[in-house]
C-alpha cells in the first residue's frame, strides 16, 4: 500500500479494535450502523463512548441498548472552549482514539480540532464540495441536480470542507422529494462509514503526498 499510515496507534493497541467516540444530537441511525459493525470483530472498531449536546435523543438510546457508556455535555450557557474541553476530557477519559461526527450539530472549532489532529471524521449527506451545511438533500433538489450522494471526509474548521476520504454517488429519481432521497442517501451513508472507519482502523487511510486516502473499499 503506498504512503503512511493517517494515524499511529500506540504499539500496545496494535490488533486491538480502534476506539472510537460517537458525537450525536439526533437520530443516531449511523451511530447504529457503526454499532452493527463494531459487533463483528474482522471490522476492528469498538464504540467506546457516545456522547450528546442534547439529553433525551433517540443516538443516547441507542448507545444505552448496546451497552456503551452514553454521555451529555450541554453546549449551552457554556462558551465554545469550555464546551469542546468538557468533551475533550470526556473523550480521553473513555480512552478514545479517533472522534466520529454523527449527526453532531455543533461546529468544532480549532480549539478542539488541534488537539484531535486527523482523527475526527463526519459524513456528510452530499458530494462534498457540493451542498456544505443544512439541509443538503433539499438543496440538492432544489438545484435539480440527477446524481448526489454522500462524503466522508476528516473535519477541519469549516462546515463539511475537510479532506474528502470516500464519497458514494446516489441518483436522484423524477419523483423525489426530500424525506425519500435522504432515506436513499443514508442508506448509502450506513454502509459507507463504517467502512471507512475499518479502513483507518486497519491502517488503509493513508497519507499520499500528503492528502489522506482510504485504500481498498470497494468501488461503487
Ligand atoms: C446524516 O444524514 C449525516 O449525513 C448528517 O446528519 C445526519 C445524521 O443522521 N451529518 P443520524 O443521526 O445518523 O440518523
Amino acid at each position: 500500500m503506498p504512503g503512511t499510515p493517517l494515524i499511529e496507534r500506540a504499539p500496545c493497541s496494535a490488533g486491538d479494535p480502534l476506539r472510537l467516540g460517537v458525537l450525536v444530537s439526533g437520530s443516531g441511525s449511523n451511530l447504529a450502523a457503526v454499532l452493527d459493525a463494531a459487533r463483528d470483530p474482522a471490522r476492528a472498531l469498538r464504540v467506546a463512548a457516545v456522547l450528546s449536546n442534547v439529553a433525551g435523543v433517540r443516538a443516547l438510546e441507542r448507545a444505552v441498548a448496546a451497552g456503551v457508556p452514553a454521555l451529555v455535555e450541554d453546549h449551552k450557557g457554556r462558551s465554545r472552549e469550555a464546551f469542546e474541553d468538557a468533551v475533550d476530557a470526556a473523550l480521553r477519559a473513555h480512552r478514545v482514539e479517533v472522534v466520529v461526527l454523527a449527526g453532531f450539530m455543533r461546529v468544532l472549532t480549532a480549539h478542539f480540532l488541534e488537539r484531535w489532529k486527523h482523527r475526527v471524521l463526519n459524513v456528510h449527506p452530499a458530494l462534498c464540495p457540493a451542498f456544505p451545511g443544512m439541509h443538503a438533500p433539499r438543496q440538492a433538489l432544489a438545484h435539480g441536480v440527477r446524481v448526489t450522494g454522500c462524503t466522508v471526509h476528516l473535519v477541519d474548521a469549516g462546515v463539511d470542507t475537510g479532506p474528502i476520504l470516500a464519497q458514494a454517488a446516489v441518483p436522484v429519481l423524477d419523483d423525489d422529494d426530500e424525506a425519500a432521497l435522504t432515506s436513499r442517501i443514508q442508506a448509502e451513508e450506513h454502509r459507507l462509514f463504517p467502512a471507512v472507519l475499518s479502513a483507518l482502523a486497519q491502517g488503509r487511510v493513508r497519507l499520499v503526498d500528503g492528502r489522506p486516502r482510504a485504500c481498498g473499499l470497494a468501488a461503487r
